[in-house]
């Protein structure tokens, strides 16, 4: 059966650790020579396409991008059409939608891998990305904590998830009506975090962390409410003062783009603590170790053979 990658724990703790694996590896095996990779776009992006391109190319492959416009999922055709088409000439397509379930009914219609770039749902290859940041940073990550701050985005869910699967303690600081649901906060536990706290309290999660982390306010497609949610989200802003309260070898991270002054300080985010350029930097070997697992464990059909 042919696996995507639609969120992190589409991966088994040891199928993670593998790509992991792969992720420090200096040596990617040329898996899409002579292929292609459709890598669909329905929202703007920066880190995602470029590092998800280059991963492509250090594969071996052609990544092709596609605008909103130009494929216009289930506009000019559904999104089953859309994926049975880029199936016939790729052998992995990759796309950021608004709509989670849009990627769910592509890698429905298809036997080539489908990864997800950012859904409104999740955002597993920034998470891989993001362990192996942490990993670089701390080797052995077991027993130790992650603290997001802010917006339970679809960043913090991945994350939360990735962290919960190496064995990672999550903390959550949202403000109510922001903050994960009890059923996220049970996945976690069920994927072995040994600590799960859910506060509206920042001082509370980020208390001797190892990892504190925050995202915009509002993501894309939510731009229209930022006026409304910047009161709400004021008190949780990465500061210097929350940050001293974490570990003192303690770490900040931020997927990127960055509202400077709201979610985080500048003095933090340009801070001795900031790993926010090697974590955009893991972007790429995120990609290029998922591409690389998954489509070792597709059998794709031989090319001219479709
Ligand atoms: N972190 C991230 O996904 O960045 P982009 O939106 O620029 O791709
Ligand atoms: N939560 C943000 C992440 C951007 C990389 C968004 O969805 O816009």
């Amino acid at each position: 059966m042919t696996r995507h990658l639609l969120d992190v724990d589409d991966l088994s703790g040891p199928e993670l650790n593998e790509v992991l694996a792969l992720g420090t590896a200096t040596d990617p095996r040329p898996v899409l020579a002579g292929r292609g990779a459709a890598l669909v776009f329905e929202k703007p992006s920066n880190r995602t396409r470029n590092s998800t391109e280059m991963a492509v190319v250090a594969l071996g492959g052609h990544p092709i991008y596609l605008r909103r416009e130009e494929v216009d999922i289930d506009g000019r055709e559904s999104a089953e059409d859309v994926a049975r088409t880029l199936a016939l000439y790729h052998s992995v397509i990759a796309a950021r939608v608004y709509d989670h379930r849009v990627l769910q009914r592509m890698a429905d219609s298809v036997s080539i891998p489908v990864v997800n770039l950012l859904s409104d749902h999740s955002h597993p290859l920034q998470a891989i990305a993001d362990l192996l940041t942490i990993k670089a940073e701390f080797g052995d990550v077991e027993g130790r904590t992650v603290a997001w701050v802010g917006d339970y985005s679809n960043v913090a869910r991945s994350l939360a998830k990735a962290a919960a699967m190496v064995g990672m303690g999550v903390r959550f600081a949202c403000p109510a009506g922001y903050q994960p649901g009890t059923a996220d906060l049970e996945v976690f536990e069920s994927l072995g975090a040994p600590e799960v706290i859910s506060t509206s309290d920042p001082g509370e999660a980020v208390d001797g962390t190892h990892v504190v982390v925050t995202d915009a306010w509002y993501s894309m497609g939510q731009e229209e409410e930022a006026a409304h949610r910047r009161p709400i989200f004021e008190p949780y802003r990465v500061d210097d003062d929350l940050m001293g309260l974490a570990a003192g070898d303690a770490i900040f991270m931020h997927c990127l783009p960055a509202h400077r002054g709201e979610e985080v300080t500048n003095s933090v985010l340009d801070g001795a603590r900031s790993r926010v350029w090697p974590e955009a930097a893991n972007r790429f070997n995120a990609a290029r170790a998922a591409i690389e697992w998954l489509v070792g464990q597709a059998n794709l059909p031989g090319i001219g053979n479709r």
